[in-house]
């Protein structure tokens, strides 16, 4: 199958390629769209072949259910119930935080094939702010699925062309939007009663939309601190190896930690690329990224991070080194990242 990529810059380009994307999902294809987090490769939540080819073209296995991206509340209530005991919160959280990256786990509604869900008796929803996004799922009319597009396990695409290195000849259609503006893919929440008036904000994959911002509307609690009360696993596709690249990847916690082996070439992967941290003049690398050149922030670094991971996994270095970043903010995010990349 060829790929095909289309532009979508100037507003004329933007309705064009909005058209042709939801020509193509409401036949039954899938299409990898832009989302301010990264891209997603949609298909319509409601037509579980679609949502098929989805799996089969990400190679992604069965257990790890999609998220499904409504157009806003109204849209939400046809895929997913609001429990009586959260239903306030999670309106709260709505109104304060969509559209945007946050996506919530709630309990389903009977029509989402269970191929969306993985089986489960849940589905994660969440609500783009991107332009491209909404105009597509307002001209179709319906909730569109949608993984991040890349092959399973792999780094996700801030990009066109990283969607096109992941999926090429996989997928009929990307629509180009240049670069996500988060990049870094939503935080996921299941809200609990507690019995106390704050409710519990399970975490189960830290995002831009960070605890600190969060913690106002409930207690946060980290995934795997409180065990689900069913016993299942509460995100099944947050597999301790995920987001890898190919290279091997070491995440330090200091720099005493680095110990090269003779002959192996090392990559860098700094946060400020500042002497002063003690990572950047460590050793000669072989080539080095730096996730935040300038303003030294997180945000900037979430920004950079997949395309700067796909950079040096393409550099021809033996193993990546990646300096540690505060685990505040989107932080959390991005050290949960590394941590899995980090696992093979
Ligand atoms: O920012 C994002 O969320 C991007 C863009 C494209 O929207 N999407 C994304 O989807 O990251 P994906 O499939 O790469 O990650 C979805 C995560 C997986 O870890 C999956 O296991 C979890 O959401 N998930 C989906 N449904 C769930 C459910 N019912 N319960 C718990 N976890 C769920
Ligand atoms: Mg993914």
């Amino acid at each position: 199958m060829e790929t095909v990529i289309l532009d979508a810059g100037s507003p004329e380009q933007i309705r064009s390629a909005v058209s042709e994307a939801a020509n193509r999902l409401h036949l039954g294809q899938i299409v990898a769209l832009p989302t301010e987090t990264v891209y997603g490769l949609a298909a319509c939540a409601f037509n579980a072949t679609a949502c098929a080819s989805v799996f089969e073209a990400k190679q992604r296995p069965g257990f790890d259910p999609l998220i499904v991206h409504v157009s806003g509340r109204t849209m939400l209530e046809t895929v997913a119930e609001l429990p009586a005991d959260v239903a306030d919160t999670v309106k709260i959280l709505i109104a304060e935080f969509w559209p945007g990256p946050l996506t919530f786990v709630l309990p389903r509604i009977a029509a989402v094939p269970d191929i969306v869900t993985a089986g489960l008796d849940t589905v994660a929803v969440r609500c783009s702010n991107h332009p491209i996004f909404k105009a597509v799922i307002k001209e179709l009319g319906t909730p569109l699925a949608a993984p991040s597009a890349n092959r399973f396990g792999s780094i996700s695409p801030t990009s066109s062309s990283a969607v096109m290195t992941e999926l090429s000849g996989r997928i009929p259609l990307i629509i180009d939007s240049g670069a996500c503006s988060s990049g870094m893919e939503s935080t996921i929440i299941r809200v609990e009663a507690s019995g106390k008036p704050k409710p519990f904000i399970h975490l189960l994959r830290p995002g831009p939309v960070t605890v600190e911002m969060l913690k106002k509307f409930g207690k946060v609690i980290a995934a795997g601190q409180l065990s689900p009360p069913d016993g299942k696993p509460e995100a099944p596709g947050q597999l301790s190896s995920h987001y890898a690249p190919q290279t091997s990847l070491q995440l330090l916690a200091k720099p005493g930690d680095f110990k090269p082996e003779p002959g192996r070439r090392y990559a860098m992967l700094s946060y400020r690329g500042q002497p002063k941290d003690g990572y950047i003049d460590l050793h000669p690398w072989h080539a080095v990224e730096i996730l935040s050149p300038g303003s030294g922030k997180l945000p900037e670094a979430a920004v950079r991070f997949f395309f700067a991971l796909r950079k040096l996994d393409e550099c021809g270095a033996d193993t990546i080194i990646a300096e540690p970043v505060p685990e505040r903010g989107v932080g959390l995010a991005i050290q949960d990242r590394l941590r899995r990349a980090a696992t093979k």
